[in-house]
């Protein structure tokens, strides 16, 4: 073989390898339900998160929960059990798939027992938003007492989105108890906080405040008597999508959606979005966020597959949803690629 035809099979090897690389940046699978490893190779602990897109990145916020489970004894009346909670932690990922370790984003009060960011209190669901006017990530989550009896919501600010969140307090949206929640922003730049109220029997959808750091005093009670938590909302060709699960504490059950044309308008009960096996106990798993893949009609429904005796190792169940005549369907997959490059 000549100098050229070796420059040349050179050429095509380089190609070759070039486009195999293309090729496998763009292929990420998503395998629910296993130990999800961040990119040092240590387990994401982001329990009940969230995810913000912003310039570029994704941000998963989570519960980062300590890794010792124990039962509450002094609850009877069901299966408290708990871990403690260590903080808000985030994680940064330009392709939904490796995630890198940002920190603990807001940090627990170890000094101050009376703390609601102290270990032994809850935690739960944080969420976070971004606010142009003021430049601000504002984050909110469930905070509770150790039994769950408190029920009110916490807040914080950030200048940035990898932290350190500010805490600005807790309060009880328009006075009432508050246990799961979720945040939505809008289009419009209106931001909506979503909470299960009335001890769990009903959600409040409560519109925010300008800088979304306390509830604006609009609000209206929505699937009263229903009996829903863990709720996530999100918005596609004017429909609003709030899919929720019941109360069974850590144990599964069957999820649910239901439909808007208004946040605070009708919500139409469509009924469980979930096909496969276990679709009656949601993959025995809880919802807990819909993330949209930025600039694509494509949504993953982010649930967590709870491990109540060992909860730091509760893993993650990440899906596509299928909407089909209007109607959404999440289907079991074991293992899925993103296709990032699709943007149907
Ligand atoms: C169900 C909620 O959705 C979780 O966030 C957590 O609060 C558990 N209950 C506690 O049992």
């Amino acid at each position: 073989m000549g100098i050229k035809s070796n420059i040349f099979l050179g050429i095509v090897v380089i190609l070759m390898m070039a486009s195999c690389q293309h090729t496998s940046n763009r292929e990420h699978y998503i395998t629910s339900g296993q130990a999800w490893l961040d990119t040092d190779s240590s387990l994401i602990n982001a329990h009940g998160g969230g995810v913000l897109y912003y310039k570029g990145l994704y941000y998963w916020y989570g519960e980062y929960k300590g890794d010792s489970t124990y039962r509450l004894e002094q609850v009877d009346t069901w299966e408290c059990w708990r871990a403690d909670a260590r903080g808000v932690s985030c994680y940064s990922s330009p392709d939904l798939s490796n995630w890198k370790f940002e920190g603990i984003v807001l940090k627990p009060v170890k000094e101050d027992h009376s703390s609601d960011l102290h270990p032994s209190q809850v935690m739960e669901r944080p969420k976070v938003i971004y606010n142009e006017k003021t430049g601000k990530f504002v984050l909110w989550m469930h905070v509770d007492s150790p039994d769950y009896g408190k029920g009110m919501a916490g807040v914080a600010v950030a200048d940035r989105p990898t932290g350190p969140f500010r805490y600005l307090g807790s309060l009880k949206p328009n006075g009432f108890d508050c246990r799961d929640q979720t945040l939505f922003k809008d289009t419009d730049g209106k931001a909506y906080h979503i909470c299960s109220t009335d001890w769990n029997k009903s959600l409040m959808v409560s519109l925010l405040s300008d800088d979304y750091t306390k509830p604006s005093g609009q609000y209206k009670r929505i699937l009263v008597g229903q009996k829903r938590e863990a709720p996530a909302v999100f918005k596609r060709n004017g429909t609003y999508y709030l899919l929720t699960s019941g109360c069974t504490g850590w144990d599964p059950n069957e999820a649910s959606y239901a439909t808007a044309d208004s946040l605070m308008g009708e919500w139409r009960i469509q009924g469980n979005p979930c096909k496969g096996p276990k679709a009656d106990k949601t993959f025995d798993a809880q919802s807990t966020f819909v993330l949209k893949i930025e600039g694509q009609d494509r949504y993953i429904a982010m649930f967590d597959r709870w491990n109540k005796q060992d909860l730091i190792h509760s893993s993650y169940i990440w899906l596509p949803i299928d909407f089909d005549g209007g109607e959404m369907t999440i289907e079991w997959k074991d293992r899925w690629n993103l296709n990032l490059g699709n943007t149907k």
